[in-house]
């Protein structure tokens, strides 16, 4: 039996970069077939070689075993390769079925679309993945987590036989992502082969039955998941050992830096108290949508406090704008890169500097020296993979660019950190680095909250955990405290509230 589709001798090249090096993959029938590297190790390049968007300068693909050239996405489509991207290719306005039929709707006597017989195949679909939703509703109103079944609808209409997802699980819910390897368990069963790329160990080796480690653009292993264990993974991942996962190091607080009283947000949070003191690292757990984030965006004056109140340095404040919080030593590194965090179509260099003007000019004047040795600095802590600092921020992979965002707001030299979800989708090497920085910062006496859904993370890093689920705060837990484990916080996050 020869694989569904196989890469050959790939070589793609960007300036100053060779992003994919003499690649090569093998993808068999109904098989999940994990991709996994460090960022910027070429796997979203190797996607779109595969989905036909980049044509590589060298090398061959093969599906069915056959050679085939890839112009186009249409080509690659046609070949029966459909592709889950992370930025979902959803048409808000328009309604599931026309979303799952984009373009090539079903046509009745007359030429005209019949919605009819395309409802009826939109909700067998789905239905077939185990999911009920009113196809003819707009996009709109649902979820990720079933708008991502309307994208891997739209690939099994198409018959696709390898359906590619790149870190599909990083916007989605806990319970959003169980069903998701429930859909792709099913899609195995009957046969449809898929390429799975994350950065989460844990999922890997729950999902997938071979998995494949690239660095550098370069094919590194591909083996049965059963033969490897976390620290092969990262080991070929890296080409060194992560020693420790977690480098958590002896805080002492020191006075309070933020302070909540009874804080409510309409709709969004509600008479949420806590404190968050200099030099620790305060970790906010719950499930995604429990108001975390939120919460953040009260403290950076990006959402109205509508009663209570907020206390900076034990001042009562009113932080209207983030602008008046960056003013007030605040620094905001938000899950959202695309939104808050940076400016696309501007440099590496220029983005690491965005919120530490005032420590890189000269006599009123921006200085070429400072704005070098500064951005320098960030590439090298970060480890961020670029060519050159000049290259623009948007060119980069996914995860350098969201280690811009943080190197930006760490230069920006706060007293108050707020990290939000800080290392989605950033590999596990850099993770620590990430980790290694917030350590600096507290020990040089900053306030670092975190929010995270990794509770591993939040376990690993924390001073102290608070626990919110709809919009209220449910406990709060010390290091110190044997509820500090896995079990009593998802606990509090699904609801029980806990004596405090
Ligand atoms: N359009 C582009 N122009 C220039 N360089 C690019 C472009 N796309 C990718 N690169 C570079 O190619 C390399 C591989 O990037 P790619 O996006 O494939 O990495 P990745 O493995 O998907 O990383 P991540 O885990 O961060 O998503 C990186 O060095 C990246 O900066
Ligand atoms: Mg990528």
């Amino acid at each position: 039996m020869s694989p569904v589709v196989e890469l050959k001798g790939v070589t793609k090249k960007f300036p100053g970069v060779v992003a994919l090096r003499d690649m090569a993959i093998q993808i068999e029938p109904g098989e999940v077939h994990g991709l996994i590297g460090e960022n910027g190790a070429g796997k979203s390049t190797l996607i779109k070689v595969l989905t036909g968007v980049y044509q590589p300068e060298e090398g061959e693909i093969h599906v069915d075993g056959e050679r085939r050239k890839f112009a186009s996405p249409q080509d690659s489509q046609n070949a029966g390769i459909a592709c889950v991207y992370q930025e979902l290719n959803i048409v808000r306005q328009l309604s599931l079925t026309d979303n799952i039929f984009l373009n090539q709707g079903i046509k009745g006597p007359g030429g005209l679309l019949d919605y009819k017989s395309m409802d009826a195949k939109a909700t067998e679909l789905l239905a077939s993945m185990g999911i009920k939703a009113d196809v003819t509703k707009q996009a709109a109103i649902f979820g990720m987590g079933v708008l991502q079944m309307v994208e891997i609808a739209r690939a099994l209409l198409k018959d696709a036989k390898l359906i590619i997802m790149d870190e599909p699980t990083s916007s989605l819910g806990e319970s959003e992502v169980d069903e998701l390897m429930r859909v792709v368990r099913e899609l195995r069963s009957r046969g449809v082969a898929i390429l799975f790329v994350s950065h989460k160990l844990e999922e890997l080796f729950e999902l997938c039955d071979r998995v494949t480690v690239m660095r550098d653009g370069e094919h590194i292993l591909t083996e049965d998941i059963e033969n490897m264990d976390n620290d092969k993974l990262i080991r070929a991942m890296v080409g060194r050992s992560v020693e420790n996962q977690f480098p958590k190091q002896d805080n002492t607080p020191g006075e309070v830096a933020i302070e909540f009283r009874g804080v409510t947000s309409v709709g969004k949070i509600k008479n949420v108290s806590f404190t968050a003191r200099y030099g620790e690292i305060l970790g906010f757990a719950g499930l995604v949508g429990a108001g975390r984030t939120e919460t953040m965006r009260c403290i950076f004056g990006d959402l109205p406090v509508d009663a209570g109140e907020v206390l900076v340095d034990g001042k009562s404040v009113r932080i209207r704008n983030p602008r008046d919080a960056v003013r007030k030593g605040i620094a905001y590194v938000t899950e959202d890169r695309k939104g808050q965090g940076l400016v696309l179509n501007q440099s590496i260099a220029d983005n690491l500097i965005l919120s530490a003007f005032r420590h890189v000019t000269k006599g009123g004047w921006l200085s070429p020296s400072k704005v070098h040795e500064m951005s320098a600095k960030s590439i090298e802590s970060l480890r961020i993979k670029t060519p050159n600092a000049d290259n623009l921020a948007g060119k980069l992979s996914g995860g350098n660019q969201q280690k811009v965002v943080i190197g930006k707001w760490i230069n920006s030299v706060s007293n108050i950190y707020l990290f939000d979800e800080p290392t989605r989708g950033i590999d596990v090497g850099a993770k620590v680095e990430v980790y290694n920085i917030m350590n600096t910062l507290a020990s040089q006496g900053k306030c670092i909250i975190m929010v995270s859904s990794e509770l591993p993370e939040v376990l690993g890093m924390s001073d102290r955990v608070i626990v919110m689920r709809g919009g209220e705060v449910m406990a709060e837990i010390n290091r110190d405290d044997p509820k500090f484990n896995e079990d009593d916080i998802m606990k509090a996050a699904w609801g029980e509230r806990q004596e405090q």
